[in-house]
């Protein structure tokens, strides 16, 4: 099953529709309060009745247009020409987002407002979501904002940069957000459909792409860039069994080539101090470390890379996954054949794991060895990301330059989301678990030992650390040399993640 045709971009009529849009107020927080906290939430959960009887009979302009746009309902034409005065009936059909039925219309693509922390509004245009279709999705499926299109957003440092690329743009969410701190933006993607929604998308919102039809990095031989960020079709997917190679998780290969092969080959494309920003999965092989692999990888890349997995599956819990994201639901024959071939092409290579994860890379400016940090935070971090991405980026950089005696002799001082918390046991004088914690960021908790700790609580920004390890080493009986080893390993691992600052 494939679909229809994508929206068109009359400027004319596009002018029309962004002024009704604006009018009926269809903004992210206008739609939250019109729909009440337990619609809205429940629509964040793909769960739409309670949004469909908030909006149930509704004639206000904004009740209409989440209906028609963001619930697939279908509408009566009068409502809707009066929820879009300018456009009218007429020109939204000639637009390519509703088709008529008798006295009702009915949106051919789901339309909604987005937008960021920096207070940027858009309105972005996909294919009707999979409530609005009730059935599943056809392959060419070109699909609207989710969770990983959020994560990735958030975890992209948005620093002003020159030329940014978005690899699978799909319609254009992460072109979207790139538009705000990027003087050029060029975003590729095998599907046409893709493209077509998003030339869309760049024309309602008034931004202007380089849009490039393509296999990922194909259309963009031969040129750098300071950003690159993609949320590729990453979903690892069986090649036999009848499984639907759907265009927006599929990247037409076996296992997690597709991840690995856009890992190894973004280095070519990267500018001095450019950075990219790529969401994953990976396999892990029974027995082995996820760190192996994905190490290989971005070994190969040639790059600084930080690799930070936040999931993992095992393998039936990946197939159900997948096979109900594409609409395929427990207790029919396809959805368990669907599962037993994801089950089967796991065990063909002995996969025990799937990891979810962010693979952040980087082109250093000077000449030194690329630094490799593969970490694992599951937990919840802040939101957006960006921000400890990129302070986290130039704490690596940095400390790739400094050996142990210029780390020692720099003075450090505790960032000031930094706690510790001690634990001891009832009646003992003296704590027998002291943690760090970090209130933002990663949100890392560190055990610390009697010297760690010691170290930690004089880290004010005064003495170096060579100072105060030389004088905790005497306090405590320990070697010099030993507290000095041990605190350099400390302070560089805790001063990665932003636990210490530089004075
Ligand atoms: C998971 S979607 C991401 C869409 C959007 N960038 C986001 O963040 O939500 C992956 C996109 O990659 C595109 N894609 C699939 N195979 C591709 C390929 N070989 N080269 C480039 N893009 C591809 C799909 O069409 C889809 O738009």
């Amino acid at each position: 099953m494939t679909s229809s045709t994508t929206p068109r971009t009359d400027p004319e009529l596009l002018d029309d529709l962004r002024a009704d849009l604006t009018d009926a107020a269809f903004g992210v927080d206008e739609v939250h309060e019109r729909l009440g906290d337990l619609a809205a939430a429940a629509l964040g959960r793909e769960q739409v009745l309670p949004a469909r009887r908030a909006v149930a009979g509704a004639t206000d302009p904004l009740g209409v247009l989440i209906g028609c746009f963001g619930l697939g309902l279908p509408t009566a034409a009068d409502d809707l020409a009066r929820a879009l005065p300018r456009t009218g009936v007429t020109g939204a059909v000639r637009l390519g987002v509703v088709e008529p039925h008798g006295a009702h219309v009915v949106a051919t693509c789901d339309l909604r407002p987005y937008g960021d922390d920096a207070g940027h509004a858009w309105w972005v245009a996909s294919d009707p979501t999979e409530h609005a279709r009730s059935e599943p999705l056809p392959v060419d499926h070109v699909l609207g904002i989710g969770g990983a299109s959020t994560t990735l957003a958030s975890w992209t440092p948005r620093t002003r940069v020159a030329r940014a690329l978005d690899v699978g743009t799909g319609c254009g969410v992460q072109a979207l957000h790139l538009s705000g701190h990027a003087d050029s933006v060029v975003a590729t993607d095998l599907s046409r459909r893709a493209l077509g929604y998003a030339r869309f998308n760049a024309a309602l919102n008034q931004v202007d792409w380089d849009l490039r039809e393509g296999s990922f990095l194909e259309p963009v031989v031969g040129e750098a860039f300071d950003l690159v960020v993609s949320n590729p079709p990453f979903v690892i997917t069986p090649r036999s069994g009848d499984v639907p190679l759907y265009e927006y998780r599929d990247g037409g290969a076996a296992g997690d080539h597709v991840v690995a092969a856009l890992t190894q080959g973004i280095g070519a494309h990267l500018a001095p101090g450019g950075v990219a920003q790529l969401l994953a999965n990976w396999e892990t092989v029974a027995g082995q470390d996820w760190r192996e692999r994905v190490g290989a990888w971005v070994e190969a890349s040639g790059l600084d890379a930080w690799v930070v997995q936040r999931d993992v599956q095992d393998p039936a819990e990946y197939a159900e996954l997948w096979t109900r994201d594409g609409g395929h639901l427990p207790g029919t024959s396809e959805h368990d054949a669907l599962v037993g071939a994801w089950l089967d092409d796991f065990a063909s290579r002995d996969v025990a794991q799937i990891g979810f994860g962010i693979i952040t890379l980087h082109r250093p400016t000077g000449e030194r060895a690329p630094f490799v940090d593969l970490v694992e935070a599951t937990g919840p971090v802040a939101t957006p990301m960006g921000p400890t991405v990129a302070a986290g980026l130039v704490a690596r950089d940095r400390l790739a330059g400094l050996d142990d005696d210029a780390l020692l002799d720099t003075a450090w001082r505790c960032a000031p989301d930094v706690t510790t918390e001690t634990h001891a046991t009832p009646g003992a004088s003296d704590p027998n678990v002291i943690v760090l914690r970090q209130g933002g960021g990663l949100a890392r908790s560190v055990r610390l030992d009697t010297l760690d700790a010691a170290l930690v609580s004089v880290c004010d920004g005064d003495l170096t650390a060579r100072q105060s390890l030389t004088a905790i080493s005497a306090l405590l009986d320990v070697p010099t040399g030993e507290a000095l080893g041990a605190g350099a390993t400390l302070v560089r691992r805790l001063a990665a993640d932003g636990l210490l600052l530089p004075e």
